[in-house]
């Protein structure tokens, strides 16, 4: 049996999905100034990156606030609780149709594969990417900050490369997993919806 629990906040939604559509629009524009294809031209791909760029930090600084002030930045602490069940639910037992080992509820939305990975991008990808992009973007401000000894442009471009194609690999293998639900669309509908179905173990904890 199963019942409907409310778990993603109005919020919690305008965050994840404009996160998700300025990140892909962030990997179109700037894998186009990497040189990977032409679409909207370099400069028109700069400015508009730029722009994206402003936007996807601002939304980070109100999604931190939202996190720090509501108490949901718990969801994200590391457990490493039925880890490698989990791990062999998502590589072999998700094939033949067994039960996921975690029951998610309001109070532990995530499972711990999920926290440790959602937690890297918000310790590890995030930071780097918005670091290394700021720097490049300050570029001609590094001998005034007297930072210029110390950076290499190639080193930030570098860096900046590498999250971008980390944080698209996140999306790509995320993508895959939204659609592992109990039917093809559950996790998406409930991610646009805020209602999820959950057990009725989970839903009377939530
Ligand atoms: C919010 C943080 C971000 C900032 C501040 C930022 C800023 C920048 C800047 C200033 C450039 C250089 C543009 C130029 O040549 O004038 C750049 C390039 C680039 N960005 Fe971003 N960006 C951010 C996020 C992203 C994301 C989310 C992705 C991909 C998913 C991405 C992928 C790239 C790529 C692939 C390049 C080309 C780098 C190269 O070839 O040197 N960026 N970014």
């Amino acid at each position: 049996m199963t019942q409907r629990v409310y778990l993603f906040a109005r919020f919690e939604r305008f965050w994840h999905w404009s996160q998700a559509g300025l990140i892909i629009f962030m990997a179109v524009t700037g894998f186009e100034i990497h040189g990977f294809y032409t679409l909207l031209g370099f400069e028109p791909a700069q400015e508009l990156h730029t722009i994206a760029a402003w936007a996807l930090i601002s939304l980070w600084v109100f999604a931190i606030f939202w996190h720090a002030t509501t108490g949901e930045w718990k969801q994200y602490i590391p457990s490493f609780d039925r880890l490698f069940a989990i791990m062999r639910y998502y590589s072999v037992d998700i094939l033949t149709g067994a039960p996921h080992p975690y029951k998610k509820s309001r109070l532990h939305k995530h499972n711990p594969l999920q926290r440790i990975v959602y937690l890297s991008l918000w310790v590890l990808i995030n930071p780097a990417l918005w670091i290394s992009g700021a720097l490049y973007y300050y570029y001609n401000d590094w001998g005034p900050w007297g930072l210029a000894p110390y950076l290499k442009l190639e080193y930030v471009a570098t860096a900046h490369v590498v999250a971008a194609f980390l944080i698209t690999t996140f999306l790509v293998i995320h993508v895959y997993l939204i659609t592992t639900g109990h039917t093809l669309f559950a996790y998406i509908k409930a991610m646009i919806t805020g209602w999820a179905d959950l057990d009725e173990d989970s839903a009377q904890e939530s």
